[in-house]
Formats: C-alpha cells, sequence, structure tokens
C-alpha cells in the first residue's frame, strides 16, 4: 500500500507527529542533535517559514516517515559554487536570504527518514519524489541534496572521496542511499568536506556517546561517518562531517502540479 505524502503547510496538525521521539535516538545518533546550524531551521519559529519544504508520510493515518527541505538563492554572487559546508552552509544561505528578503532560486533536501518498521519498500523514493516535484512547482529547475551515505560509517577512516568511488559492478554507487540518489535521476556533483560540523565538551560527547575520551586523537563514534578529533587540553571534541552534494534535474511539468498534496 502507497503512504500519502503531505506537506506540513497543508497538514500543521502532523507537526507533533514529525518530531516525536520515534525520529529521534535510536533514528539519528544522538550526537546528530547537537549541530547548532540546525537551529536555524528547525529552532523556534523557523520552521514556519518552511512549512511547504516539511513532508510527512502518512500510513493508515499515522506519520512513518518525514522529510525537510530549504530554499535558497542560488548563481549569485558569492554563491557561484555548491558549499563546502555542506547541509550547514545551505541552511545559513537560507536563512540569510529569508533576513535580507532575497527570493530562492532552488532547493536543497536536508533530510529523508523513516520509521525502522516502513523500510525496504521504496517510500525513501517517494519521499524523494514528493520532494523534486514539490521543487518543481515552486518553479526550481533542480533540487540539489547534501547527501550523508548511509553506511559510510562503516569505513569511518576512510577519505569520503574514496568511499563515493567504490561502486558495484553495475556501476552505481556501492552505498545504498547514494545508490538511491542516482538511481533517481542524481548525478554527483562533488564532495562537501564539512557538510555538518558539531562541538561539544568532553563530558558532552561522553553524554552524547557513552564513551569516555581519555586522551587526544582521534576516536570513531557509533553512528559517526568519520572520527570525532578530541583535545583533551581543551576540553572539546569535534566532528567533522563530509557530505556529497547530488544535483536531480526536474523535468518541467506542463501543470506545475506535485506529487505533494498542498
Ligand atoms: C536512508 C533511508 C531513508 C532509506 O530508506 P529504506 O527504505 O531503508 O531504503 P530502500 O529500501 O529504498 O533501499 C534502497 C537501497 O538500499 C539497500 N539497503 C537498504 N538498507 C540497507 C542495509 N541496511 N544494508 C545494505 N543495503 C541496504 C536496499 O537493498 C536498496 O538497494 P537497491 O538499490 O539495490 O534496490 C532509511 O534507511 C532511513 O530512514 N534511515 C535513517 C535516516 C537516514 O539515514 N536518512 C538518510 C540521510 S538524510
Amino acid at each position: 500500500m502507497s503512504v500519502d505524502i503531505v506537506t506540513l503547510a497543508t497538514r500543521p496538525d502532523l507537526r507533533a507527529a514529525v518530531f516525536a521521539d520515534a525520529f529521534r535516538t535510536p533514528l539519528w545518533p544522538e550526537f546528530m542533535l547537537h549541530d547548532v546550524t540546525a537551529l536555524l531551521y528547525f529552532g523556534g519559529a523557523f520552521l514556519d517559514r518552511y512549512l511547504d519544504f516539511a513532508f510527512a508520510a502518512v500510513e493508515d493515518g499515522a506519520v512513518v516517515a518525514r522529510a525537510f527541505s530549504v530554499p535558497f538563492a542560488f548563481a549569485i554572487p558569492g554563491r557561484t559554487e555548491l558549499p563546502d559546508g555542506g547541509w550547514d552552509e545551505v541552511i545559513r544561505w537560507a536563512h540569510d536570504d529569508m533576513a535580507v528578503g532575497r527570493q530562492p532560486t532552488t532547493a536543497s533536501a536536508l533530510e529523508i527518514s523513516l520509521l525502522p518498521a516502513v523500510r525496504g519498500r521504496g517510500i525513501a523514493e517517494e519521499m524523494l519524489a514528493a520532494m523534486k516535484a514539490n521543487a518543481g512547482r515552486h518553479g526550481f529547475a533542480e533540487l540539489y541534496a547534501p547527501v550523508r551515505p548511509t553506511q559510510k560509517q562503516r569505513q569511518a577512516a576512510l577519505p569520503m572521496i574514496d568511499y563515493v568511488r567504490q561502486t558495484r559492478p553495475d556501476g552505481l554507487p556501492a552505498d545504498p542511499w547514494l545508490r538511491t540518489h542516482v538511481k533517481a535521476g542524481g548525478e554527483i556533483v562533488k564532495v562537501a568536506p564539512y557538510a555538518m560540523t558539531i562541538v561539544g565538551t568532553l563530558a558532552e560527547w561522553s553524554r552524547w556517546t557513552g564513551m569516555s575520551f581519555p586522551k587526544s586523537g582521534l576516536f570513531e563514534v557509533e553512528g559517526g561517518l568519520v572520527p570525532v578529533y578530541v583535545s583533551c587540553e581543551q576540553d572539546y571534541g569535534v566532528y567533522v562531517e563530509p557530505g556529497v552534494w547530488v544535483r536531480h534535474r526536474i523535468a518541467s511539468s506542463p501543470t506545475g502540479r506535485s506529487a505533494a498534496k498542498r
């Protein structure tokens, strides 16, 4: 059975369910919930600006998946290339656009997440298609995505560029999430070396990971795509997560209609 994909603009009543605990840990490792840049999108009333770019997948009346995207101005002075700062930077760009009243020209995906019970049914692909159709309905010709390859954590020491080059015999990316994007027509543009930066004291990192950090250096943490750099002398840990920019071109629709219901 297919799910119903809607925006929070049309179904504001689903907002609480989209932010229910089921979409936090262990769906995301705890440390991932401490990227301060995320507050510029999700924090306070900021999300109100983006409800037409936030999605819920509903099955039997319950929210089983969620997705977020963000409109931003691209190909303007200072923004001629997709940002090396990936997920964080595109949120900052969008925030800046809002602050100065600059019109967006395109959109970026930020997240697609499914509750474990509904994975393996192609719902992620449907969410991506809904997000693309929605971007098209807003008049955008592309949807970008700073993709977080889901199995990179198994090779945390490997540079992201070498990970991206790992392909299957059919030429598609070995990583399942990157593969989903490429199968959906996405083109890999480049690595974003610092797509997400998460900083905390060693006490915070211990709380987030359940680990202790007895000496300075690199530590692999559960769910981390790369190791965390720890300084015992300075009492902080910093996690700089790379991402992979993917561009989806959107076929123009004469009706401008979207798969996502408004
Ligand atoms: C990433 C996510 C959205 C993918 O949804 P899904 O329903 O699990 O994925 P799909 O069933 O569409 O699988 C896509 C491909 O990955 C493969 N795959 C899925 N889970 C896998 C696993 N644990 N190990 C290996 N391959 C896997 C599938 O076999 C499929 O391969 P194919 O291209 O050969 O058909 C989902 O797992 C999720 O919500 N994860 C947590 C949040 C997250 O990491 N989101 C992505 C970053 S924003």
